[in-house]
């Protein structure tokens, strides 16, 4: 059986003259099994009749955000973007590929795509001189870097009678990428994960406080992407400007003590525990309760250990699956091995954060994974995909017998 089968799937058709292909696709999505929702820009309803559609996939065809639906899904794009286990757009013109970049909302299409938290699979049509503009170079990898998986058009014979690279990739290499899409989707199903993220603040007094350059953009993808591929996951988030990702859990916390606490008060059961937070070791033994003022105090601030989370979770972790993080600046491996025996993980995601453009406050990283009997490179990309990239090696993981990974 397919993995579409009874999954609810929105296609986004758009103004290219490739459109006329994706009546096959769809006919295939539907033979599947998928619930094929078809959305409609204006111009593609120029090449192909919305009738075309809807009699492939049995369901009405959207052609404009104004329309005016029954109680339970009164408003359409939210409705349409929260079903969906997948998102397609085919074929994607320069113009869609340029708003869906940009965040436009102004038509149905594009409000899906922002309101959708499922993953998006974009294959791009258009002639060659379009696709090597280097504003569609950048609008695409801009949605690349979103972690949408773009399928690279093809070569040959266009519609402008020339032969190049601009026509739509072919059906099975679409539909197998939607495949894809969706069987990640499933794969923590009825799981529940714990991932940490973010700094901690370690007060001074009621203003001033120690922290690290943690923006939590690691452990915000992390949660993300577990929440993608169907997890209950809890989100202990230290004070971070980011906003937590639609569909997880999250509980606030400012210091090393509150994230302790509220990551044990959520241990008991959990399949998994990432901890990508940047928490602090140290903390100000004394913490002022007024705000100190100059010349009040001794300019000396002695410190005292905070607990170690993944120590200790490490100690006592059961079943759960422990994944630690470490940053280091020297002899990285060796350091990240002795913490992975140290403190009993599974596996360990290093960076170099003494590399420029990575790491800390960057939206890029580039890993390091290492589990007991071996390692992988992560090469340079966005954090959403190295984030879909560590949830693939735990997958792999978990599933190896003992000794066999
Ligand atoms: C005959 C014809 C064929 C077209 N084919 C394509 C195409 O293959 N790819 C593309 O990006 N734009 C193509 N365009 C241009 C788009 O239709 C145009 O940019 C339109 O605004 C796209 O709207 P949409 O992105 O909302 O669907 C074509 C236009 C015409 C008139």
């Amino acid at each position: 059986m397919s993995v579409l089968a009874g999954r609810s799937l929105v296609v986004g058709v758009c103004g290219g003259i490739a459109a006329y292909k994706v009546a096959g696709i769809v006919s295939t999505l539907a033979q599947r099994g998928a619930d094929v929702h078809v959305v409609m820009t204006e111009a593609a309803q120029r090449f192909v009749a919305p009738l075309t559609f809807h009699a492939l996939s049995a369901n009405r065809v959207h052609t404009s955000l104004w329309e005016m639906r029954a109680r339970e899904d009164h408003v359409l794009h939210i409705a349409l973007a929260h079903r969906a286990a997948a998102l397609l757009i085919a074929p994607a013109t320069a113009d869609a590929i340029a708003k869906l970049a940009h965040g436009y909302a102004e038509d149905l299409l594009g409000a899906v795509a922002l309101a959708a938290t499922c993953p998006a699979v974009v294959a791009p049509a258009m002639n060659t001189s379009m696709w090597e503009h280097p504003a569609v170079r950048a609008n695409v990898a801009a949605l690349r870097a979103r972690g949408w998986t773009i399928v690279d058009p093809e070569s040959g014979f266009l519609a402008e009678r020339q032969q190049g690279v601009g026509r739509m990739a072919a059906e099975e290499r679409i539909i197998g990428a939607l495949e894809e899409a969706v069987a990640r989707t499933r794969e923590l199903e009825g799981q529940r994960v714990i991932v940490t993220a973010g700094p901690t603040r370690e007060a001074i007094d009621p203003v001033r406080f120690i922290s690290n350059a943690s923006s939590g953009a690691m452990g915000i993808e992390l949660a993300r992407e577990a929440a993608l591929r169907g997890a209950q996951v809890d989100l202990v988030l230290g004070p971070t400007h980011l906003e937590p990702p639609h569909g997880v859990r999250t509980h606030r916390v400012e210091s090393a003590r509150e994230m302790h606490e509220g990551v044990m008060a959520l241990r008991e059961g959990a399949d998994a525990f990432v901890a990508s937070a940047a928490v602090a070791d140290w903390r100000p033994a004394v913490a002022y309760d007024q705000k100190v003022k100059k010349g009040d105090v001794d300019p000396v601030i002695r410190l005292e250990r905070n607990p170690d989370v993944l120590a200790e979770f490490g100690r006592r972790k059961g079943t759960t699956f422990l994944v630690g993080f470490a940053a280091e600046t020297q002899d990285v491996e060796r350091h990240a091995r002795e913490k992975l025996i140290g403190k009993a993980l599974d596996l360990i995601c290093v960076n170099d954060v003494s590399r420029p453009g990575i790491g800390f406050a960057s939206s890029e990283n580039e890993m390091l994974l290492i589990w007991r009997d071996g390692s992988e490179a992560l090469p340079r990309a966005s954090k959403r995909e190295i984030a879909a990239r560590i949830w693939d090696r735990v997958a792999v993981l978990r599933a190896a017998p003992k000794g066999e990974s």
